[in-house]
C-alpha cells in the first residue's frame, strides 16, 4: 500500500470506510469502495481528486484504475469542485412527463445558471441526473442527501429561501 496516499484520508474517514469494509469478507475489502469514494467525497467539500481516489485504491488495495471507473461511472461523485448545495435533478421519463423541465427551468432562471454549472459565489451547483427511484412523487429533486418531491416553482422557492 502507498502511504503517503492513505494518508491522504483523514483518520476520521478512514474510521468510517473500516466501518463498511467490516460489513464483507476480509478477502473482499474491495466491496467498500463506494462507500469509500462517497466518504472522502464528503472529506473534500463534495467532490474527488486524483490524490484522494488514489487514496482509496491504496487503502482498499485496489489498482487505481478500477477506482477511478467506479468514480466516473456513477452520477454522485465529483471530479470537479461543486457549490455549497449540490441540486439534483432528476429529468428522467416520469420526471419529465411530470414538469422536470420547468423546473430545471425555474431553478436556471432563479440561480442565473445553466445545467452542469455553479454559482460564482459557490452556494449552489446544478446537476441533471437519472431516476432517483422516487418517480411515484415525480418531479424530484436531491440536495445534499434529501429527496424533495412533487416539486412546483412554490415548493422550489421555499427549498432555496431555506438554503443559505
Ligand atoms: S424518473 Fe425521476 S425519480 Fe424516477
Amino acid at each position: 500500500m502507498a502511504q503517503a496516499d492513505i494518508e491522504l484520508l483523514s483518520a476520521a474517514s478512514r474510521a468510517e470506510i473500516d466501518r463498511w469494509i467490516a460489513k464483507y469478507p476480509p478477502e473482499r475489502r474491495q466491496s467498500a469502495v463506494m462507500a469509500a469514494l462517497r466518504i472522502a467525497q464528503e472529506q473534500n467539500g463534495g467532490w474527488l481528486t486524483q490524490e484522494l481516489m488514489d487514496g482509496v485504491a491504496a487503502y482498499l488495495g485496489m489498482p487505481p484504475i478500477a477506482v477511478y471507473e467506479v468514480a466516473t461511472f456513477y452520477s454522485m461523485y465529483e471530479l470537479e469542485p461543486v457549490g455549497r448545495h449540490k441540486i439534483c435533478v432528476c429529468t428522467n421519463i416520469s420526471c419529465m412527463l411530470r414538469g422536470s423541465e420547468e423546473v430545471v427551468a425555474h431553478l436556471e432562471k432563479r440561480l442565473g445558471i445553466k445545467l452542469g454549472e455553479t454559482t460564482a459565489d459557490g452556494r449552489f451547483t446544478l446537476k441533471e441526473v437519472e431516476c432517483l427511484g422516487a418517480c411515484v412523487n415525480a418531479p424530484v429533486m436531491q440536495v445534499a442527501k434529501q429527496y424533495h418531491e412533487q416539486l412546483t416553482p412554490e415548493v422550489l422557492d421555499s427549498i432555496l429561501d431555506g438554503l443559505e
